[in-house]
């Protein structure tokens, strides 16, 4: 089984919600720096004040903040038997610095799961995205309904809109993502540990995929 695995793909390709079953299925950490942004942005806390100005406008927090908060998540303890990134690496800088830490814990990033999706499919997705603003779950308007309107199937929680999934931050996050992320592809390819998946397929039906490429069995 690939234990130390990074998830990656444009704004709204799904990298959340598969990492979602993927946890829940693997048992595997979720390390997902969008999240923690958004748990320190709700908590206040310096590291929350600063990533607001960026996240907001759909801007790329600073490497040397998100390296950081990322070192210093993957050296906790139940990291040891492996990791599931979601939204880390995101710019070459990030990736070397993954390489290194890495190195340091006499570790290797063993699968690079890219999620590829339209981009007509992504602003559909973004303009109709719920969360829940206790867990983080997203849902969709029309394609991923809650059982009760606006409440969380998981834990109960009131749904929400990001501030960053309005038409305007999404094209800024579209520009980053086209010319800081997708050279990453190159990167990983060239490490030999790159897939990538057709996004636009249902969540269940592309889980099947993942799970597959989890198990090493494809
Ligand atoms: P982050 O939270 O990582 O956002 P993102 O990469 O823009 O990705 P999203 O969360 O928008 O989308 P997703 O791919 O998870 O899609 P989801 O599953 O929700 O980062 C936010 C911000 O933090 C960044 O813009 C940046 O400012 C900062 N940041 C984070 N990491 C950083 C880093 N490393 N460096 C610098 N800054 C960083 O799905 C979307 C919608 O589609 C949902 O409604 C869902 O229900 C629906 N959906 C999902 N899958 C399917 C499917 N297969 N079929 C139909 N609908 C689906």
């Amino acid at each position: 089984m690939k234990t130390n695995i990074i998830l990656m793909g444009p704004p709204g390709a799904g990298k959340g919600t598969q990492a979602k079953l993927i946890i829940q299925e693997f048992n595997l950490p979720h390390i997902s720096t969008g999240d923690m942004f958004r748990e320190a942005m709700k908590n206040a806390t310096p590291l929350g004040l600063k990533a607001k100005s960026y996240i907001d406008q759909g801007h790329l927090v600073p490497d040397d903040v998100t390296i950081g908060i990322v070192e210093e998540r993957l050296a906790q303890d139940d990291c040891k038997g492996g990791f599931l990134l979601d939204g880390f690496p995101r710019t070459i800088p990030q990736a070397e610095a993954l390489d290194k830490m890495m190195a340091k814990m006499h570790r290797k990033i063993d699968l690079v799961i890219d999620v590829e999706t339209p981009k007509e499919e992504l602003i559909r997705r973004i303009s109709g995205r719920r969360v829940c603003k206790s867990c983080g779950a997203p849902y969709h308007v029309d394609t991923m309904k809650p059982k009760v309107d606006g409440v969380c199937d998981i834990c109960g929680g009131p749904l929400m809109q990001r501030k960053d999934d309005n038409v305007e931050a999404l094209e800024v996050r579209l520009n980053h993502y086209e010319h800081e992320t997708k050279p990453l592809l190159d990167y990983y390819k060239e490490a030999g540990n790159l897939v990538t998946l057709d996004g636009s397929k249902g969540k269940d039906l592309l889980f099947v995929e993942v799970k597959e490429l989890i198990r090493g069995e494809r």
